[in-house]
């Protein structure tokens, strides 16, 4: 674990390779013990190395889905990731998750992994990406909103946590210019 500003900015932010399965199963299972803001409860992922393994195989052999890892000594301190439609209809669109790990967030390892996100997405040719959010999840709306996301709606008692409901909203990045210049009204 880092313990300066200095080793933070170490941090490399790559696509993720087969090789990063471990950690990347390890990162997410230890996002499940985190925060209650993504959508497993602790326990209850049941991948393998070798399931996220072909997960990465697939993603990279994807035109339209990507998987982006910050990697710090060895480990993983966050990710993001965008799953392509599979239909002629939406293959334009990607859905997105993401997480960082507490000891990492609000030191913009989020911007630079939505930044990466962004790049990608514009240089692949994907028009929309789309993730929806729990309504309290202040730093990540933050984030989405600084990286151009626009509400499109909120989806009630979407999720239920520890008993109770939790309303998402839900979000969307449509490429700047794309929808006017494609004639839509
Ligand atoms: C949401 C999350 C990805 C943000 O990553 P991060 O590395 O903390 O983000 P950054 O430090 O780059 O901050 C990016 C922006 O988020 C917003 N933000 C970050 N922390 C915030 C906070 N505590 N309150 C309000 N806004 C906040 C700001 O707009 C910030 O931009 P700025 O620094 O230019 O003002 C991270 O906190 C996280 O993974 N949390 C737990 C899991 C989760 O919520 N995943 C998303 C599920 S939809």
């Amino acid at each position: 674990m880092p313990d300066d500003a200095t080793s933070k900015q170490r941090i490399d932010v790559r696509r993720a390779t087969p090789g990063d399965a471990a950690a990347l199963l390890d990162l997410k299972l230890r996002l499940d013990q985190e925060t209650t803001f993504m959508m497993f409860e602790p326990g209850e992922r049941r991948s393998s190395i070798e399931a996220v393994r072909a997960e990465i195989e697939e993603r990279l052999a994807s035109a339209n889905s990507t998987l982006i890892v910050a990697a710090h000594e060895g480990c993983l301190a966050g990710y993001v990731e965008a799953s392509g439609g599979v239909f002629n209809r939406t293959r334009h669109s990607a859905v997105v998750v993401a997480g960082v790990r507490t000891h990492y967030a609000g030191q913009g390892l989020g911007t630079r992994l939505f930044q990466a996100l962004v790049d990608w997405a514009d240089a692949a040719g994907i028009v929309r990406l789309e993730l929806t959010v729990m309504t309290d999840n202040a730093a990540a709306i933050g984030l989405y909103e600084k990286f151009g996301f626009e509400r499109e709606g909120r989806r009630r008692c979407s999720m239920i946590v520890d008993g109770a409901c939790v309303d998402e909203l839900a979000l969307a990045r449509v490429r700047p210019g794309f929808a006017a210049s494609s004639g839509n009204g």
